[in-house]
């Protein structure tokens, strides 16, 4: 693992429970105010994934970066067949495996402690994404070029673009307070690494505070036929 990594793994290994509050449902005005300023970008890729692995039924998919596995868990109760989750931060990983026991879910979910980049995957996926992640990650190629050869239908990942007062304050507050690396792109940034991580149809939709990259795969269609 690299010195990026293991800062970015301690992090998250920490603040897994301040993390996953965004997905709780029950919350003060002050935490309310924040997510529509600071997390609308959240809410939208997380809607923009449910609905861009549809049709459920027989599908499955690669949750990377899967965090407490709200992703996966929430297309399990849709119906799709398998996910698996990968997060290096053991922390995230014990909250996923127990939100997937809580909502019974869990013979659908697998979660799994590992850094992405250094597992051989023996099979494929019909959806794989990457939300919140490519903020942490220093050379987001490769990541990039290994999620295109394993998915059948469509790669999915959000980038934080590097426009804006509010991204130049998360910057400093992640460099300087939480210590944790942090990266942002521009739209050419995001055009950039598709093309040389082997995308050759891709759209980039901006979502709030960041760039949402669909790379579709064309192995297998993604408008539902199987
Ligand atoms: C901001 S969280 C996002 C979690 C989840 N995708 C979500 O949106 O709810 C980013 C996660 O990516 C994980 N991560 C970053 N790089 C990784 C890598 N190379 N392998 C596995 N996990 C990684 C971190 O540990 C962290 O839990």
């Amino acid at each position: 693992m690299t010195q990026v990594s293991k800062k970015v793994e301690s992090h998250f290994d920490r603040k897994y429970r301040e993390f996953d509050a965004f997905y709780r449902e029950k919350k003060g005005f002050f935490s309310r105010m924040i997510d529509a300023v600071f997390r609308r970008s959240m809410q939208l890729r997380f809607e923009k994934v449910i609905a861009g692995a549809a049709p459920y039924k027989k599908r499955s998919v690669l949750d990377v970066g899967c965090g407490t596995g709200r992703y996966s868990v929430a297309l399990a109760l849709k119906g799709i067949k398998r996910a698996l989750g990968i997060d290096f931060a053991s922390n995230m990983i014990d909250a996923a495996n127990d939100l997937a026991r809580h909502l019974n879910v869990h013979h659908i979910c697998q979660f799994m402690k590992a850094d992405f980049m250094a597992i051989d995957f023996a099979e494929t996926f019909d959806h794989v994404f990457a939300m919140g992640v490519l903020d942490y990650v220093e050379h987001p190629v490769p990541l990039v070029r290994k999620m295109v050869d394993l998915a059948e239908r469509s790669v999915m990942i959000s980038f934080p673009s590097k426009k804006g007062i509010v991204q130049r304050f998360r910057k400093q507050l992640f460099r300087k307070v939480k210590k944790c690396p942090v990266f942002f792109y521009s739209n050419e940034d995001v055009r950039q690494i598709a093309h040389q991580g082997g995308a050759k149809k891709f759209t980039i939709d901006i979502l709030a505070k960041d760039y949402f990259l669909t790379i579709y795969s064309g192995k297998k269609d993604t408008e539902g036929t199987e």
